[in-house]
C-alpha cells in the first residue's frame, strides 16, 4: 500500500521493494511530499529502484515471487514479513502506481484495481452488507447507476438517488442504516458540481463515509480528501492514463480503510490491476497536470463557442460563468476539466436526437467513442450509449435528453475542433 505522499517505504506491505538497493531508497528518503508541488509528485513520487538503478520505473511482469526458504514463504503468506508474494495483491510496479497516485491525491493509502468499476465495486463490497443503505448522487456514470440499482439491490444493499447539488435532499435521504455517500463531481455527463465539504459534513453527521469519484478532474484539478471526503475512487482508464490505452482503477483513503477493508477484498476476490497497466499509468501520471491544464483551457474555449451558437440550447462546463455551480467549482477545482456537454435544439425528442446524431456523424477530427480523458477528442451521445441501459425515467430525472452530446476535449487545436463541430451544427 502506498504511504502518505508515496515517497518513502510505507508501513503497509505492498510498497516495500525487497531487492531495491540502499541507494535507491535513500534517493527517495529526503523528498518530503508535503513540500513538493503536484508536477514534481506526478513525475517522481513512488519511484523505487532495483539494484540495476533503472531511471524509468521497471515493469515486473511476474505472477509470483520466490522465497529463500519455506520459512520465509510462510512469513510472507502470514503477512508478518514485508515483501512480495503473488501479483493478485502485491507487485512492485503496481505498488509504485499506488504510491504515486496516493501522493497526488494527498491520501494515506491506495489500492489499485483493474478498472474504475472494480474500484467502486471494491469499496461497496468491502464496507457494506445486506441491509445497509447507500445515498448516491443521481447524475452518475451509467454503469455505476446500474451497479447500485440492479446488482447491489440483489444482495440487499439499497440505494437512494439524490440531486447532487441539493443539500436538503442528501440530509433527507439518510436512514439509520446509511453507511456510504457516493458522489461523482463533476458528474457524467452534465458536469454538475457537488459541494464536497458540505456533503462530507452531512455524511459524517449521519455516521457515514463520503466516497468521491474524481474521474473528471483527476487529482491535478481537485483533491477531494482536502475538502473532507473519506474515500476517492478513480477510473484510471481516463485522465490518469490520458491516452486511451489501458483500463485501471484505484481506491484511496486512510491506511486503516485501505489495509483493513479494501486490501483483504482485492486480495481474495482479485479485481487486480496488472503490472503492465500499472506501468502505463505511471507514465500517464508524469504528464497529468500538464494535460489537465490544456484540456481545461480548450474545453472552456469550446464551451464559450458553443454557448454562442444558435443551434445549441444549453452548454454545461464548470468553468462557464453560466454554470449553476460555478462558484462551488471555483472553490474546489483548479480548472473546469475536459468535459463539455451541450444540448441541441429540436421541437421533439426525435428531432433532438436527429440533430445530435447529425453533429456527431459529420465530425472528422473527433472520435465517435464512449471513452473520455484522451489526447484525442471524443464525442458521445449519452442517451443511447453510456446511459443506454439506464431507464428513460432515470435518464429524465438525471437531465439526460435525446439532444445531449458529450465532448471530452482532447489536445488538438481548438480551431480544428470548432470547425469539426460546425459542419453538423450548421444543419
Ligand atoms: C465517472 C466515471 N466513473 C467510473 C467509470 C468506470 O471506469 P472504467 O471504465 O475504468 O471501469 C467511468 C467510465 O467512463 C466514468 O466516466
Amino acid at each position: 500500500m502506498a504511504g502518505a505522499g508515496g515517497l518513502r517505504a510505507p508501513a503497509g506491505r505492498t510498497t516495500s521493494h525487497p531487492r531495491g538497493s540502499d541507494r535507491a531508497n535513500s534517493m527517495n528518503e529526503p523528498l518530503n511530499p508535503d513540500s513538493l508541488g503536484i508536477d514534481t509528485l506526478g513525475v517522481r513520487a513512488g519511484t523505487l529502484r532495483s539494484e540495476f538503478m533503472e531511471h524509468s520505473e521497471a515493469m515486473y511482469l511476474t505472477s509470483s515471487f520466490c522465497f529463500k526458504s519455506a520459512a520465509e514463504a510462510a512469513e510472507r503468506f502470514a503477512n508478518s514479513e514485508e515483501g512480495f508474494t503473488y501479483s493478485r495483491f502485491t507487485n512492485p510496479t503496481v505498488s509504485m502506481f499506488q504510491s504515486r497516485l496516493a501522493a497526488l491525491e494527498g491520501a494515506q493509502a491506495c489500492m489499485a484495481t483493474a478498472s474504475g468499476m472494480s474500484a467502486i465495486l471494491s469499496v461497496v463490497l468491502s464496507s457494506m452488507q445486506a441491509g445497509d443503505h447507500l445515498v448516491s448522487s443521481r447524475s452518475i456514470f451509467g454503469s455505476t447507476m446500474t451497479l447500485f440499482s440492479n446488482i447491489f439491490a440483489k444482495f440487499g444493499v439499497e440505494t437512494t438517488f439524490v440531486d447532487a447539488t441539493d443539500l436538503n435532499a442528501w440530509r433527507a435521504a439518510v436512514k439509520p442504516t446509511t453507511k456510504l455517500f457516493f458522489v461523482e463531481t463533476p458528474s457524467n455527463p452534465l458536469t454538475e458540481v457537488a459541494d464536497i465539504a458540505a456533503v462530507a459534513d452531512i455524511a459524517h453527521n449521519a455516521g457515514a463515509l463520503l466516497v468521491v469519484d474524481n474521474c473528471f478532474c483527476s487529482p491535478a484539478l481537485q483533491q477531494p480528501i482536502k475538502f473532507g471526503a473519506d474515500i476517492v475512487v478513480h477510473s484510471a482508464t481516463k485522465h490518469i492514463d490520458g491516452q486511451g490505452r489501458v483500463l485501471g482503477g484505484a481506491v484511496l483513503g486512510t491506511h486503516d480503510f485501505i489495509m483493513g477493508k479494501v486490501f483483504p477484498l482485492v486480495r481474495t476476490a482479485g479485481p487486480t490491476l496488472s503490472a503492465f497497466n500499472a506501468w502505463v499509468l505511471l507514465k500517464g501520471m508524469e504528464t497529468l497536470s500538464l494535460r489537465m491544464e490544456r484540456h481545461s483551457a480548450s474545453a472552456l474555449a469550446l464551451a464559450e463557442f458553443l454557448e454562442s451558437h444558435p443551434a445549441v440550447a444549453r452548454v454545461y462546463h464548470p468553468a462557464l460563468k453560466s454554470h449553476p455551480q460555478y462558484e462551488v467549482a471555483k472553490r474546489q477545482q483548479s480548472g473546469g476539466g475536459a468535459i463539455v456537454s451541450f444540448e441541441l435544439k429540436g421541437d421533439t425528442p426525435a428531432q433532438q436526437r436527429a440533430n445530435a446524431w447529425r453533429v456527431i456523424d459529420r465530425t472528422k477530427v473527433c472520435s465517435i467513442t464512449g471513452n473520455l480523458g484522451d489526447t484525442r477528442t471524443t464525442i458521445t451521445h449519452p442517451y443511447t450509449t453510456t446511459h443506454g441501459r439506464v431507464s428513460p425515467e432515470a435518464k429524465a430525472a438525471a437531465g439526460i435528453g435525446e439532444g445531449l452530446i458529450r465532448l471530452a476535449v482532447g489536445l488538438e487545436s481548438v480551431e480544428d475542433l470548432k470547425a469539426d463541430l460546425l459542419r453538423g451544427l450548421q444543419g
